[in-house]
């Protein structure tokens, strides 16, 4: 293989830089030449590709976002978007892909791997550490501080004011950013679309703290919690424990996609970056590289789409334990 190219698509997350930095000087190393898709799948079908060597990627390992931007395709959904993509392959004589990106990448990657034989490696970038294959994502660890940064703020208020705070974090189907931020900002409670916290629950738990004369609490809800979003749940709670309960909403949104990568995220990304490249150069294809245990691994497409990554048992009865 001797052409390849790599792109970003979905949610953007810190360390995809980092990723594709170690995809352009691994492929460098190793006399490959590699091009940069832009605006992932909407670039490949209108051929907004760009070629890279070491100096283009200089100087960002350490910035938050995408240098190749991101998107979420509609048009590779369809048949003849994904035909004129792999027009613009051939056209550029590219014979392999890393695609960084979460389940809506992958799910794309293994259509067009189908249909095109273009073999593609992945490497897991999402914030919301949900794909199984991988024991973390690129973006997760930042994104969780970035979170518990804010919380921590919040807690200084709450306590200020005697009042119950429901602070919501992505995840649309993923609660990883929510508990590990229940248990890192000690959080009182915590809603998570893999676990059902019913609003009972949740008042049965706050006024446990009332009753031990604890002023001020914060629960944490996942943006994809059955119960709702956290304006919902709020809402629902004052309905059951009173209109004199105190209570703010705040979502965090998007803040939590921006930022310079943790150490963490730029060591995982630069390590599953060259993990892709190195795979997809010794013959992998429709696999997703991952670090698991501590080790490298590559898991089929199919598994990282189709399978669940549960959230620890033991994390949820922390988050338990140590709120009473
Ligand atoms: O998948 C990453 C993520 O940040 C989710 O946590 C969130 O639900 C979604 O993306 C938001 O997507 P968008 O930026 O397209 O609104």
């Amino acid at each position: 293989m001797k052409k390849i190219a790599v792109f970003t698509s979905g949610g953007d997350a810190p360390g995809m830089n980092a990723c594709i930095r170690a995809i352009v000087r691994g492929a460098a190393y190793h006399g490959v030449e590699v091009f940069g898709i832009v605006r992932g799948y909407n670039g490949m079908i209108k051929g907004d590709i760009i070629p890279l060597n070491s100096q283009s990627v200089s100087n960002i390992i350490q910035r938050g976002g995408t240098i190749l931007k991101s998107a979420r395709s509609k048009e590779f959904m369809t048949a003849e978007g994904r035909k004129k993509a792999y027009d613009k392959l051939q056209e550029l004589g590219i014979e392999g892909l890393v695609a960084i990106g979460g389940n809506g990448t992958f799910t794309g990657a293994e259509i067009f791997y189908n249909e095109f034989k273009i073999p593609t490696v992945g490497a897991p970038g999402t914030i919301d550490n949900d794909l199984y294959g991988t024991d973390y994502t690129i973006g997760f660890d930042t994104a969780v501080n970035t979170a518990l940064d804010a919380v921590d703020k919040i807690r200084d208020t709450a306590d200020s004011h005697d009042r119950v705070f429901f602070i919501e974090v992505m995840g649309r189907d993923s609660g990883y950013i929510a508990i590990q931020c229940a248990i890192a900002g000690g959080a009182e409670s915590v809603m998570i679309p893999e676990n059902l916290t019913s609003v009972d629950e949740i008042s049965a738990i706050l006024q446990k703290g009332f009753d031990k004369k604890k002023s001020s609490s914060i629960v944490i809800v996942a943006e994809g919690d059955e119960e709702g979003n956290a304006q919902i749940v709020a809402k629902k709670i004052k309905d059951k424990m009173g209109e004199n309960l105190d209570i703010r909403v705040t979502t965090l949104g998007h803040i939590q996609r921006g930022g310079i990568p943790t150490a963490s995220d730029r060591i995982l990304a630069s390590r599953l970056g060259l993990g892709a490249l190195e795979g997809l150069l010794r013959g992998e294809k429709n696999v997703m590289a991952g670090v698991v245990n501590n080790q490298l691994i590559y898991t089929p497409f199919h598994d990282t789409i189709t399978k669940k990554k549960p959230v620890s048992e033991d994390l949820i009865r922390m988050v338990e334990i140590l709120s009473t």
